[in-house]
């Protein structure tokens, strides 16, 4: 089969974990007779060093005509002033946003051999398979109004968290449908006992659990959710929240795994049936202080393109068989500075990349 994909490296160590995770996307073309076709954009930080926005109407046209879009990251120092009229991050949610990418998905899995790399007691993390479903092109990331002003009083700020039924409705509904296809258990994550939002989005929840009879839907409020995923992540299947509540609690729920290095993302425009059109990156940041020096653990994107063959292309032995070559590749004791522990061989982005391919193509 043929796909077109978008490859949007963007900054920091963006370019090199894009680098490997094509790599890994050739090696699987080779070995399953597909062809991906690359088609590179700019986005972040590099664009507005190219033409002023981080996001250009050129970038956001060529990714509508792919398939799907790979991203590394997007952002740095460079372009951090508070001040700065564009920011390299206004380019990620213009094309979250531009491309109707509603609902985030974001697995969280403890491997047994990473354990040790973890700041938490292998006892409480022993076990854990969850996924997050994080709201993506609405709430307090977009709502409007959304502006500073001055006031007699001194400055005053809004930022505002609007939502509408159809909005809540559709990724309840990604929520339930993947909660479905695993343990069967939805976390929906709110602040119903505060927010007006959220207590329409709790009731839709439990309107739409009549059609999910299979599924036990289970309503926890945000901070008794962040305390819950480090007393006993183990319990938790698929939780589903608001954008921001979603941004926090997955960085939070990254250090299960050890390392933000190890976890993929898709962000899809609908609900999950094989062949949804979506965006792939690796919920790490841009992490300037790395960059350059073949040092990040690209596994993250690499992880991000098995999700691309499974929710975008319906591709799951190619899916497989990337899965299955990084955890070759763990087993038999390499790793990248973040997940290093004693005994372990220690490799750099390049050589990572590598070991996977060869994998891939044997
Ligand atoms: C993420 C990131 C982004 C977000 C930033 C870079 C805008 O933190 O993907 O989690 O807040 O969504
Ligand atoms: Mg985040």
């Amino acid at each position: 089969m043929e796909f077109d994909i978008a490859v949007l490296p963007g900054d920091g160590i963006g370019p090199e974990v894009t680098t490997e995770a094509v790599k890994v996307l050739q090696a699987v073309g080779e070995r399953f007779g597909h062809r991906f076709d690359l088609h590179k954009g700019l986005l972040g930080g590099c664009a507005i060093d190219a033409s002023g926005t981080a996001l250009s109407q050129e970038t956001l046209d060529m990714c509508k005509q792919c398939d799907a879009v790979l991203l590394g990251a997007v952002g740095g120092p460079k372009w951090d002033d508070p001040q700065a009229k564009v920011r390299p991050e206004d380019g990620l949610l213009g094309l979250r946003k531009g491309l109707g990418l509603f609902a985030n998905l974001r697995p969280v899995k403890v491997l047994p051999m990473l354990v040790d790399s973890t700041s938490l007691k292998p006892e409480v993390i022993k076990g854990v398979d969850l996924l997050v479903v994080r709201e993506l092109t609405g709430g307090l990331y977009f709502g409007q109004p959304k502006e500073q002003w001055q006031t007699p009083q001194g400055r005053q700020v809004v930022d505002t968290l609007a939502y509408s039924e159809a909005e809540i409705q559709r990724i309840l509904r990604v929520g339930f449908e993947l909660a479905r296809a695993r343990r069967k258990k939805l976390t929906s994550v709110d602040k119903a006992n505060v927010l007006e939002s959220s207590r329409l989005w709790r009731q839709i929840a439990t309107e739409m659990s009549t059609d999910y009879p299979d599924v036990e839907l289970q309503h926890m409020l945000v901070d008794a959710c962040a305390m819950r995923l480090i007393q006993r992540p183990a319990e938790f299947d698929v939780l589903v929240t608001e954008n921001m509540f979603g941004d926090i609690l997955t960085d939070e729920a990254s250090m299960l795994a050890g390392s933000m290095g190890m976890l993929p993302s898709a962000s899809l425009a609908g609900i999950p049936n094989g062949r949804t059109f979506g965006m792939y990156e690796p919920i790490h940041g841009s992490a300037p202080s790395r960059a350059g020096q073949n040092l990040a653990n690209p596994i993250a994107t690499i992880l991000s393109v098995a999700m691309m063959l499974r929710y975008s292309f319906e591709l799951e032995a190619e899916a497989q068989a990337i899965e299955n070559a990084f955890l070759a590749t763990l087993e038999q004791g390499y790793r990248t500075y973040d997940i290093m522990s004693e005994g372990k061989i220690k490799l750099g982005t390049k050589e990572m990349g590598e070991l996977i391919v060869q994998r891939i193509k044997s």
